[in-house]
């Protein structure tokens, strides 16, 4: 996956992927106390081009001050040097993962003396599930594990420990042959995908969970919802009670049309990862649906202006 990184970024330098080490005292690597972000960059005849980077480094310093890491570079050095990971690693479109930690200086909980490292790799990763699950859609199942609840952990923070919860849903999930786990919260509400937000249709309408639920507040959902709202569709937060369906015994939940949001483009278009079935007791038989249709045509006609984009 990483065969074609040559450079990354750190602490202000640019060093050789192989030299690109922590120590193994880092307070990070022992407590997943470190935030970063998951952006993309495409291929566009503009040239590569990243998503929504502001955007993403808003939430990469928002994610990081909730755990107070002091972050030592401004929004405007990272933007540089977001850019020139792209450049020097003559990718036109690939993943960009920013991070930055705390690293060695003890290991009590109190990282108060632990110097602060930051990080900006690079690697092309067309697709997440795999470059037919744009196509074809995605199956997933309802995870055993819950949903943190966001006075136990900021869920609005893209915090590395924070991960293990999505780590264990995905895991359960594969195993039992699906491709992603969707969490509930404590009450049964329906939160996220263990990676990515949903969206539900029902009666034209697109639903999805918000702020005051217990989900990272997706840069795509945003621009989900920016879209269809350009396309006149009816689109609001809302609690996605499942309980009574999960929790009826013969009672079928049926989402007739759900997908997921996350960044993962194969081309300029925002990702709609098609959910095409629900585990067996409540299955759904969604084909790629009509708002799918209707996204990826306005994205079509809009091309990169859609997005944050920034020439090489
Ligand atoms: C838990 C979770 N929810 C939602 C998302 C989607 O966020 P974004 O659209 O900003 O990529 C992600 C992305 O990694 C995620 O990990």
């Amino acid at each position: 996956m990483f065969d074609q990184s040559q450079f990354v970024w750190m602490d202000g330098g640019i060093v050789a992927w192989k030299d690109a080490t922590v120590h193994v005292s880092a307070h990070g690597l022992h407590y997943g106390t470190g935030v970063f972000e998951g952006i993309r960059c495409y291929d566009t005849p503009l040239g590569p081009a990243v998503f929504r980077l502001d955007a993403h480094l808003e939430r990469f310093f928002a994610s990081g001050s909730v755990y107070g890491l002091r972050m030592p570079f401004t929004a405007a050095e990272l933007t540089d040097a977001v850019c020139e990971m792209i450049r020097r690693n003559g990718f036109r479109s690939c993943y960009i993962r920013p991070i930055y930690y705390y690293g060695s200086s003890n290991l009590g909980l109190f990282p108060d003396k632990c110097p602060i490292h930051v990080s900006i790799l690079a690697w092309p990763w067309a697709s997440y599930h795999g470059t037919a699950a744009l196509d074809d859609g995605v199956s997933v199942t309802m995870s055993s594990w819950t949903k943190f609840h966001s006075r136990m952990m900021p869920t609005t923070a893209k915090a590395c420990g924070q991960y293990l919860n999505s780590i264990l849903a995905a895991r359960e999930a594969v195993g039992d042959g699906y491709d992603e786990a969707l969490l509930l919260d404590q009450s049964g509400n329906l939160c996220e995908g263990a990676g990515e937000n949903i969206f539900l249709v029902k009666d034209g309408k697109l639903i999805t969970n918000g702020d005051q639920h217990s989900i990272l507040m997706g840069i795509t959902r945003s621009s989900m919802i920016t879209i269809a709202r350009d396309l006149g569709l009816t689109v609001g937060p809302h609690r996605l009670n499942m309980k009574r369906g999960l929790a009826g015994r013969d009672v079928r939940f049926r989402i007739v049309e759900c997908f997921f949001t996350r960044l993962r483009l194969v081309s300029i278009a925002l990702l709609i990862l098609v959910v095409v079935r629900v585990s067996e007791a409540q299955t759904t038989h969604a084909t790629l649906g009509t708002l799918k249709v209707a996204f990826d045509t306005q994205q079509g006609q809009k091309g990169p202006q859609a997005a944050n984009v920034r020439k090489e």
